[in-house]
Order: structure tokens, then C-alpha cells, then sequence
């Protein structure tokens, strides 16, 4: 009989490694709830038409990553490519944006793009994201910055960087979406580029092919082209980045996949993943609650990439996390051992020790290996003479190191080792 594999492009964790994919998401989300982001919950699918008008029609995710389809009631419906256009809808529909601003909320899960697998790129991909909704400081902005800088940062990340650019609003980029489509007007492009370049012109500043950049050399940016407002805005977002001791570097050809961006917007960039290299991104999106239904306020966020953070942990040599099973592993010889194991097994459990026992009735030798596999740091073997002794032997798996604890004393002696 044939059997089966995991979707197409799409990674399985689990154990040791689903330890440490535990921590990197932990560790990105920690940073947001000190700085007063409430977790929110949200559909992992939502109806078609919130990403359609959400994240912009022309671009990639949209018009060929969607993982979208009619569900029994003919509604179409899509599993969410991102997290920002889902807040948004759940901010409009609870009326979180006539509470308290700004709203500051968090959210980590699965997402999901018919994107080309390949090394660091899935169909389902897991972020942590934050959104900060309704006030437009350009303090907000640094925060958000610096809270994801913080989560890499407490991982141990040493290898990457952030880039940050700003890419205009209604105020300045039409003038300078002109002025850029009159300069790819003059160039020499292929079919498939013009057509991107009518479509989308920004697009084509972020072309990675050699020739194509060649002749973007000389093309105009939006940094060089920002109205005297939202360069006012960006000069002070660096300013708190340089409160804050966060280190950036200025990229103005940066190109970002989703068209809601206006202002300020980042890419942290790892050097150890090869092209797939962006580890989070984000900015600031004030035209999108409006677009969407809602009142027209500002908001600014991020999504990091837990797959991804965790391959630059990997690449850096870093292992987040307890990998280890247990901290005790019981190894019981005979029957009557046994059913003490399995007795003592809930009372160090309810203790916080985390125990587990050789189980199948392997003996001695086998038991012992397990033991050392389970990377517990001590195992507890009890035979039928340590019974009438009333004791149990404490063994220290790294040194060999072993002491007789009454049966009695169990629990207490294992804490205190464990402190040790
Ligand atoms: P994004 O840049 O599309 O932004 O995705 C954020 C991060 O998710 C990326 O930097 C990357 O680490 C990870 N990621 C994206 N696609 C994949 C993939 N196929 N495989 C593995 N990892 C992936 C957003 O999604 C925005 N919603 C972020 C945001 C929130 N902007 C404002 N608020």
C-alpha cells in the first residue's frame, strides 16, 4: 500500500526540533506583551474578498498565491496569506478602534501561500505579528521596529539586519509613481516586465536580474521624492530607532509584497538562509482601515517568520529551547518495581519533575540507554532489592554518580538535585 507524505511544501516539527520551534515563536512574542500587546485569536480562513481589496489585487499573493475555494454554502473563502488584513476585519467588526488607541494587538499561527517550495519558503509558514491600530506616532513605528529587533536579539541572532525606507502615502507617491513610470517608459524592457512595470512600477526596482538592475540604476526613489511631511515623519522614526539603540540600514529600493505599506516600512534580512533571507517585515498601512470598511485610521505592524528564525537560529549554531524529553527517567526492574515507578511517576509529575519511565519491560541495559536517549539528567532505577531496602538509586547519567534515596524521600531529593 502506497503511504502518504505531508502537502507539498509544507514542514512537519516535531521532537527534538518542535522544542526549539516552540521557543523561537515564544521568544518573538514576548517582546510584544511588554510592550502591551493583547494576543487576539482570528479565523485562519476568512472570505475572499477581505484579502482581495486588503492586500491589493495586483500583487503576487493575491493574484497567485491563494489557497482559496468555495466551502459547501458557495462562499468563497481563502486560507489567510497574512495576518494584517484579518486584524483589521476583526478591529472594525468589535469596534476596537472606539476603544482604547492605540490598539495594540499580537497574533502568531499558520499562513498560508501557493508559493514555488524551497529551502526556507512554504506553503504554510508561521509568523508572530503585532499590529498597532489607530494613532499615527512615529514613535509607534520604533516600537514595532524594536520590539521584533528585541525577539532576535533574545534568540541570540547575531546575523542579520534591518532595513527600513519609506515609501511615501497619497500625498507624495502618485507624483513620484509618475515619474518613476516615465523613466521604465524609456528603458529597453522585455514584454513580461513592461507589463509589471504599467501594473505595478515599484516592482521593478526590486528586479533581481543583473541586466534589469543595470538599467534601474539611475531609476528615481521615493526616498528622494518624499513630501515635506512624511519625510518629517520618516527623520523622526529614525530618530526614536536612535533612542532606542536600534541599528538600521537605509534601503530605498526595498520593495515589499503587499500593497497596503505607505511610510514607513522594514525588512530584517538574515545572511545564513540563501535567498529566502527575509526573516520579518512590516510597516505602517494608513489607508487600509478605511479601505476595508472601517474609519480612516492609521496602523502600524509586522510579521516575523517563526520557519524562518528558526533556520537562522540553526544556521548561527543556536539551539532555542529544551530539546530534552524529561529530567528523570525511571527504569524499573521487574514487576514489582514497576508499579512503584508508576505510582512515584504521578507524584514527581504533580511535583513539576518532568519523568518519564522505560515502559515495554526492557531490562537493565536497554532501560539505561533509553535513559541517556530521553537527555534526562538522572534515572531512577529500582530493583527488587532496593525494595526490601526501601530505598531507590539516584543516578547522575553524565558523572555515574549515584546515591540510595528512600522511597520515602523521593520526590523531595529529586527537587533538590534538580536545583543542584
Ligand atoms: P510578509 O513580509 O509577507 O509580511 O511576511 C512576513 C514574514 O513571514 C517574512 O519576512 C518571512 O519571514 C515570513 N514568510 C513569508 N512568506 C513565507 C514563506 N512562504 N515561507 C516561510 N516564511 C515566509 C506580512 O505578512 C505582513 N502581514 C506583515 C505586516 C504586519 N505588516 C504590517 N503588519
Amino acid at each position: 500500500m502506497t503511504s502518504f507524505s505531508a502537502p507539498k511544501g509544507v514542514p512537519d516539527y516535531f521532537p527534538p526540533t518542535s522544542a526549539s520551534f516552540l521557543a523561537v515563536r515564544e521568544a518573538l512574542a514576548e517582546p510584544a506583551r511588554l510592550a502591551g500587546y493583547g494576543y487576539v485569536e482570528l479565523p485562519v480562513f476568512e472570505e475572499t474578498a477581505l484579502f482581495a481589496r486588503g492586500v491589493g489585487e495586483s500583487t503576487d499573493v493575491v493574484s497567485k498565491e491563494m489557497y482559496s475555494f468555495n466551502d459547501r454554502g458557495e462562499r468563497s473563502v481563502t486560507l489567510r496569506p497574512e495576518g494584517t488584513a484579518g486584524v483589521m476585519r476583526a478591529v472594525i467588526e468589535h469596534g476596537l478602534d472606539r476603544g482604547q488607541l492605540p490598539a495594540k494587538l499580537y497574533y502568531a499561527g499558520p499562513f498560508f501561500r501557493y508559493e514555488r517550495p524551497q529551502a526556507g519558503r512554504y506553503r504554510q509558514l508561521q509568523q508572530v505579528g503585532v499590529e498597532a491600530v489607530g494613532v499615527d506616532d512615529p514613535a509607534l513605528d520604533a516600537e514595532v521596529i524594536a520590539i521584533a529587533d528585541a525577539g532576535f536579539r533574545s534568540l541570540g541572532l547575531t546575523g542579520y539586519r534591518l532595513d527600513i525606507t519609506s515609501l511615501g502615502d497619497g500625498s507624495d507617491r502618485p507624483q513620484y509613481r509618475e515619474k518613476l513610470q516615465a523613466f521604465l517608459a524609456k528603458l529597453p524592457l522585455d514584454e513580461a516586465t513592461r507589463t509589471r512595470a504599467n501594473l505595478n512600477p515599484l516592482r521593478v526596482l526590486d528586479d533581481k536580474r543583473p541586466e534589469v538592475r543595470a538599467l534601474m540604476d539611475d531609476a528615481p526613489l521615493m526616498l528622494d521624492h518624499l513630501a515635506a511631511e512624511t519625510r518629517a515623519h520618516y527623520e523622526q522614526v529614525k530618530g526614536y530607532l536612535d533612542d532606542l539603540g536600534v541599528k538600521f540600514t537605509e534601503n530605498p529600493r526595498m520593495v515589499r509584497g503587499l500593497d497596503y505599506y505607505t511610510k514607513t516600512t522594514f525588512e530584517f534580512v538574515h545572511d545564513g538562509l540563501g535567498s529566502q533571507s527575509g526573516i520579518g517585515g512590516g510597516g505602517r498601512y494608513d489607508g487600509l482601515m478605511e479601505q476595508l470598511g472601517g474609519q480612516p485610521l492609521s496602523g502600524v505592524g509586522f510579521g516575523l517568520g517563526v520557519d524562518r528564525t528558526l533556520l537562522a537560529c540553526q544556521a548561527e549554531g543556536l539551539t532555542p529551547g529544551d530539546v530534552t524529553r524529561c529530567d528523570v527517567y525511571g527504569v524499573p526492574l521487574g514487576e514489582t518495581a514497576k508499579s512503584r515507578l508508576v505510582g512515584l511517576s504521578g507524584e514527581l509529575r504533580a511535583a513539576g519533575v518532568r519523568f518519564d519511565l522505560a515502559y515495554g519491560g526492557r531490562g537493565m541495559k536497554g532501560a539505561m540507554k533509553a535513559a541517556d536517549k530521553s537527555g534526562a539528567r538522572y534515572a531512577l532505577v529500582l530493583g527488587e532489592r532496593d525494595i526490601e531496602a526501601g530505598v531507590a538509586q539516584l543516578k547522575e547519567l553524565a558523572t555515574g554518580d549515584q546515591q540510595a534515596v528512600p522511597l520515602t524521600d523521593v520526590v523531595t531529593t529529586v527537587r533538590k538535585a534538580l536545583d543542584r
